[in-house]
């Protein structure tokens, strides 16, 4: 099995805030400091999408990486850029926008069409800002 790695890269603008409902106004400004801006505020999200797979003997591809740019497109960018993460987004409502949930949410939002062009998913990285960023695996 000769396993290849091959990485797509993705960008999309959103606003969020985080906000624990539960908390006092107090409590939300003391934890999430700056985040927790009323009038919410923006990032430049970049993502990495890392596919796993062994290059077809017919096109030397592990996964045709148009293929791979559409679903992402399709999945993410289209429900996410210019969007209000917190009020736009049907499948992060009721989740605190963090970098980690949101990772975790657009795994689940990938992993499904990727398996089912035979390849995997391998990994995800999410840059919310330039020296803040997210790895998630899947699973626990
Ligand atoms: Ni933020």
């Amino acid at each position: 099995m000769k396993n290849v790695y091959v990485t797509r890269r993705a960008r999309f603008n959103a606003a969020h805030k985080l906000w624990n409902d539960d908390w006092s106004h107090a409590k939300n400004l003391e934890v999430f400091g700056k985040c927790a801006n009323p009038n919410w505020h923006g990032h430049n999200y970049e993502l990495h999408v890392t596919i796993k797979g062994q290059p077809a003997s017919e096109t030397g591809y592990c996964m045709d990486l148009k293929d791979l740019r559409d679903l992402i497109k399709v999945h993410v960018e289209d429900p996410l850029d210019h969007r209000n993460l917190n009020m736009d987004v049907p499948w992060m409502k009721g989740v605190l926008t963090s970098t980690e949930n949101l990772i975790i949410a657009i795994w689940e939002q990938l992993e499904a069409p990727i398996a089912e062009t035979g390849c995997h998913l391998h990994h995800l990285r999410l840059y919310e800002t330039e020296n803040n960023y997210a790895d998630y695996y899947g699973g626990e």
